[in-house]
């Protein structure tokens, strides 16, 4: 479902080039939920933010349900992120200004759903997520994990096919952290979506199905999926 191919990347500082990814090669299945596992300065939000389209690799190719994101042209690239691509931020990013429904429903608004369908799905999904009777709140009015709820939810509404988070319960205490997480995993299996979320913490990581860790820019841990792992063993299942 998901392909990083020998991805590098460097930015420029004044006149000089760093490289903070190197050589980076792994796959992720089909509802699949993997955790990306690093210190700080690892470069885990660089490699989340190639993979969701948000910034170009300066080498390799990025393949999401069989297209290259990094080939792409703007215009191309902006409607399959729209169609494909949910994202969950640390500090949740909802608009100030809209309650929590209307936040939730925002992707949709860009596309052809009429408001009557947009508000039913953003209804259920507040469900899912645990806080159906937020819906007429603004975000202001709500605890941090639940504007991490509310986040989830947005990220749902166009059904993405991948759906990456980057240290979405770092704001958090450690108990909402344990509540967000559970929350995470039980999407993850009602609704087969794949999720990459990335964490510095190792407890976080190991709820997840498989972890890919950086270290200084380097994939240093690569395991095989479940389903790889029983064929490399050559058993008949
Ligand atoms: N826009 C940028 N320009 C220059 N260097 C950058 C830029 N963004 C990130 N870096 C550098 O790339 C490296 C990796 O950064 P990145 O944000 O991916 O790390 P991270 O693993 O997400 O860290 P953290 O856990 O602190 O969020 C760091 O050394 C950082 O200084
Ligand atoms: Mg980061």
């Amino acid at each position: 479902m998901l392909r990083v191919e020998n991805i590098k990347h460097s930015f420029k500082t004044g006149n000089e080039w760093t490289t903070v990814l190197h050589d980076i090669n792994f796959t992720v299945n089909k509802g699949e939920m993997v955790a990306l596992l690093g210190s700080s300065g690892s470069g885990k939000s660089t490699m989340l933010n190639l993979m969701a389209g948000l910034m170009k690799p300066t080498e390799g190719h990025i393949y999401i349900a069989g297209h290259d994101i990094v080939q792409m042209g703007e215009n191309k690239l902006a409607e399959f992120r729209r169609k494909h691509i949910g994202f969950i931020f640390q500090a949740y990013e909802l608009i100030t200004s809209l309650t929590v429904r209307e936040n939730v429903e925002l992707p949709l608004v860009f596309q052809s759903v009429s408001p009557s369908v947009r508000k039913q799905k953003a209804l259920a999904l507040l469900e899912q997520v645990g806080i159906p009777d937020k819906a007429d709140l603004f975000p202001s009015q709500l605890s941090g994990g639940q504007q991490q709820r509310v986040s989830i939810a947005r990220s749902l509404i166009t059904e993405p096919s991948v759906i990456f988070a980057d240290e979405p319960t770092g704001n958090l205490d450690t108990r909402t952290e344990e509540e967000i997480i559970a929350i995470l995993l039980k999407l993850n299996q009602t609704l087969k979506t794949t999720f990459i979320v990335v964490t510095h913490e190792l407890e976080v990581a190991e709820q997840m199905q498989r972890t890919f860790s950086l270290r200084d820019g380097y994939l240093i841990n690569n395991p095989p999926a479940a389903a790889d792992a029983k064929s490399a063993e050559g058993g008949t299942g």
